[in-house]
């Protein structure tokens, strides 16, 4: 548990009016100066996407891609991914120093919880987390009370400038300026990418004509990579288990009724995952020379 957490020095923006969000002495709410506030919901998370931001009512992934992804990844196929970022926050973690660190599009918090639990100063880190999807918000704040999880866009994040020490992405989109901003000067960005190999057997299994991933560059303007590493090897999960990692993915769309139902009567099926790491570093603040 963090030593600090709940992270109540937390520093929100108001989604309406971009000010700072203060909480209040009930420590239920929070407000700005305007006057517009925003209630911590049970369990602990703040919505801050008002209605006029949505897109859609429910916007990001659904409760039941939500309840396939707990599932599978609950069942630990992904733990060495886990323990393969939990391993390069330690090495960026300087000692001692508190370490704000922000998940974005963390979904249900599988990820930042693994991270509490693999990080050897797991008690100097305040974990942050936010999604769009409302339903992922509520089940990754009702498992980690320790950290603090909103629901927001990764386009418009709530937190002022210069802020987390660290954001992970993983599979998640993202706005490169948005994280610039709310990163401080020389501080790290961690991404997550399928490689070129990632599910395999599970997309020949859906499409005629599998191809491999393309590698995308993972470096926004204003960062310089540090480090780039490939995390590979085979799972074998169980018909269940197999048919909640497809519903996890976007191919689920491409799988029909017929594809779905022999996948999961397969009596055994190994599918390579394939996960490229990379770590970048904000470029500290350009000087710029006044013209003469
Ligand atoms: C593939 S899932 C990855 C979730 C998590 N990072 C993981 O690996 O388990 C992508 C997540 O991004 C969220 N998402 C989609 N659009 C978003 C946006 N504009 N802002 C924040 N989150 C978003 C979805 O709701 C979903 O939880
Ligand atoms: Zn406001």
């Amino acid at each position: 548990m963090s030593i600090l957490n709940p992270d109540l020095t937390v520093h929100y923006l108001c989604p309406l009016c971009n000010l700072p969000l203060h909480l209040e002495v009930s420590k239920k709410t929070y407000a700005c100066q305007n006057r517009h506030s925003f209630d911590r919901a049970k369990e602990g998370y703040l919505n801050l996407l008002p209605v006029q931001f949505k897109h859609s009512k429910e916007p990001g992934d659904s409760k039941q891609m939500l309840t396939a992804r707990r599932q599978f990844l609950e069942a630990g196929f992904y733990e060495p991914l886990a323990k393969g970022l939990a391993m390069i926050i330690n090495v960026t973690h300087k000692h001692d120093q508190i370490y704000r660190l922000l998940d974005l599009g963390c979904g249900e918090g599988y990820y930042s919880r693994q991270i509490e639990r693999y990080c050897e100063q797991s008690h100097r880190l305040l974990q942050h987390g936010n999604d769009i999807a409302k339903v992922a918000i509520a089940a990754a704040a009702k498992k980690q009370p320790s950290a603090q999880f909103v629901v927001a866009s990764s386009s418009r994040l709530p937190y002022s400038d210069n802020y987390f020490d660290l954001v992970l992405r993983i599979f998640a989109p993202c706005d490169d300026k948005e994280i610039n901003r709310v990163l401080k000067p020389s501080s790290h960005l961690l991404t997550v990418t399928p490689g070129p190999r990632h599910l395999w057997q599970l997309k020949e299994f859906i499409y005629d004509d599998v191809k491999e991933h393309a590698e995308e560059s993972t470096i926004p303007e204003g960062f310089k990579l540090l480090t780039n590493q490939r995390i590979s090897y085979k799972i074998a999960p169980n018909s269940e288990l197999r048919t909640a990692l497809l519903q996890m993915t976007p191919f689920a769309w491409s799988a029909g009724e017929q594809i779905q139902t022999t996948l999961s009567n397969l009596s055994e099926l190994e599918i390579e995952v394939d996960f490229i790491l990379t770590l970048s570093r904000k470029t500290p603040l350009a000087i710029i020379n006044p013209i003469n």
